[in-house]
């Protein structure tokens, strides 16, 4: 269906409220031109599976035009809508969402000079992504010694003129290091939030330029954009432009990136808060590392940490029980993989029209992460049960293994007593 209105964009607006008040959704696709405008009509029923899809796509509509007022209008009719159902709790968190955008103007004719993000010049690309990280949007479960470093660096920051004011000020800046899979990227946006500031995250593969000498200066304009207002600038995968400075293989261009990088780093003012997260902490440059105030490592969780995590992923979907159970037998796993495995269960149990997750399938999942083999099935079901039972000998009773096994408690107990002869 194609409607020539050429009464250009209200248009949309006045059909959105109109079907809004019949029930109806129409998705409207509007492609003005000097004089005319379209509006396809692709729907007219509600989607089944989501209810508000109109305002939805309308809100992703403003977002990628960067149309504040189109994103506020149809929030807030989403937000109404969802108070109307009951849902005044999403309607609640929609609404701080908005409140805590920043309140300039992002319609493209109003950004100013220092409200694009810089670009590299050969490529085009943005040399970074921001985000706005809405308060509950990022949590991090963190072990004491991390917790206490990361507690001490927002203080800091927060008290940054009192410290000041004494002579004891400090260069807001701290660098994540861990393994892959352990909340460096989860922790970055956690102190935006926590600092009410927004997010500017570099881009690895725009910053690194293939031409001479560009890369220094995107990392210039990169740290000059983070400098012209109170934001978070972080830089993830940060040894990809910090790396040791005497490597054999990438001499020349390297050294003056390095260099390039520790001077933005010192002329950083303390009002940019400074972060930056790695994988490889060992290659980084001895000098850069010495600019960080603060240093935190995210290591795999301990069993606290994974009980933790656990309960976080799992609410209300699994009991205090099968929890500590999980924790135990999840030794080794990142976060990144405790999450995966909670979120598979969950959808399983949803999808088995369940609120709790089973305790056998949970188990499983975690099994086939921390132990592959014990889940081959080419292997000997005894080999497998006692391989499984001595990686956590209290979390997996018989019980538990007959059902991570889905075997019978009778069969778990005669192949773990007799050796394994049946
Ligand atoms: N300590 C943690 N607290 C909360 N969530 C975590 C934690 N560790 C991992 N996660 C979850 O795992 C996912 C991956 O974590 P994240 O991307 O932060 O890891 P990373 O350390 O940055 O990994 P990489 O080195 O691969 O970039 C996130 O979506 C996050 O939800
Ligand atoms: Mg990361």
């Amino acid at each position: 269906m194609v409607d020539k209105t050429g009464i250009g964009g209200r248009c949309v607006a006045e059909r959105g409220q109109y079907f809004g008040r019949h029930r109806h959704l129409f998705i409207n696709t509007l492609i003005c031109s000097r004089s005319s405008c379209y509006v396809h009509e692709m729907a007219d029923s509600v989607h089944p599976a989501l209810p508000h899809l109109f305002e939805i796509l309308k809100i992703i509509e403003g977002g990628v035009n960067l149309d504040r007022t189109r994103v506020r209008a149809f929030s807030e009719q989403l937000a109404t809508k969802l108070e109307a159902e009951g849902d005044s709790r999403t309607a609640d968190r929609l609404r701080r969402v908005i409140a805590s955008a920043r309140t300039r103007d992002l319609s493209p004719a109003r950004l100013s000079p220092a409200d694009r993000l810089p670009v590299d010049s050969e490529s085009r690309l943005a040399l970074a992504d921001e985000a706005v990280i809405a308060p509950g949007e990022a949590e991090v479960v963190l072990g004491a010694e991390p917790d206490s470093i990361v507690q001490e660096f927002l203080r800091f920051v927060q008290s940054a003129d009192k410290l000041t004011r004494h002579g004891v000020g400090i260069a807001p800046s701290m660098l994540i290091y861990g393994p892959p899979g352990c909340g460096k990227t989860e922790l970055g946006r956690f102190v935006a939030q926590q600092l009410g500031l927004p997010l500017l995250i570099g881009r690895t593969d725009s910053l690194i330029s293939s031409f001479l000498g560009s890369t220094a200066k995107n990392l210039r304009a990169l740290f000059e954009h983070a400098s012209s207002r109170p934001c978070v600038l972080f830089l993830d995968e940060f040894d990809a432009v910090a790396k040791v400075r005497d490597d054999q293989h990438e001499v020349g261009e390297l050294k003056r990136v390095v260099v390039s990088l520790l001077q933005n780093i010192d002329a950083l003012d303390n009002k940019t808060i400074l972060l930056a997260a790695t994988n490889h902490e060992h290659l980084l440059d001895l000098a850069v590392w010495r600019r960080f105030a603060f240093k935190v490592h995210l290591e795999r969780p301990d069993a606290s940490t994974r009980a933790r995590l656990l309960s976080r992923f799992l609410g209300a979907f699994a009991s205090d029980e099968l929890v500590d159970a999980m924790a135990q037998v999840a030794e080794g796993l990142t976060g990144a993989e405790i999450r995966q495995v909670c979120e598979g269960a969950k959808r399983a149990a949803i999808l088995a029209d369940s609120d709790q997750v089973n305790q056998g399938d949970a188990l499983r999942r975690v099994l086939r992460l921390r132990s592959p083999s014990t889940m081959d099935s080419h292997k000997p079901l005894s080999e497998r049960l006692k391989q499984a039972r001595a990686l956590a000998p209290d979390a997996l009773t018989y019980r538990r293994l007959a059902e991570a096994f889905d075997v019978s408690l009778g069969h778990v107990s005669n192949l773990l007593r007799d050796g394994g002869s049946h």
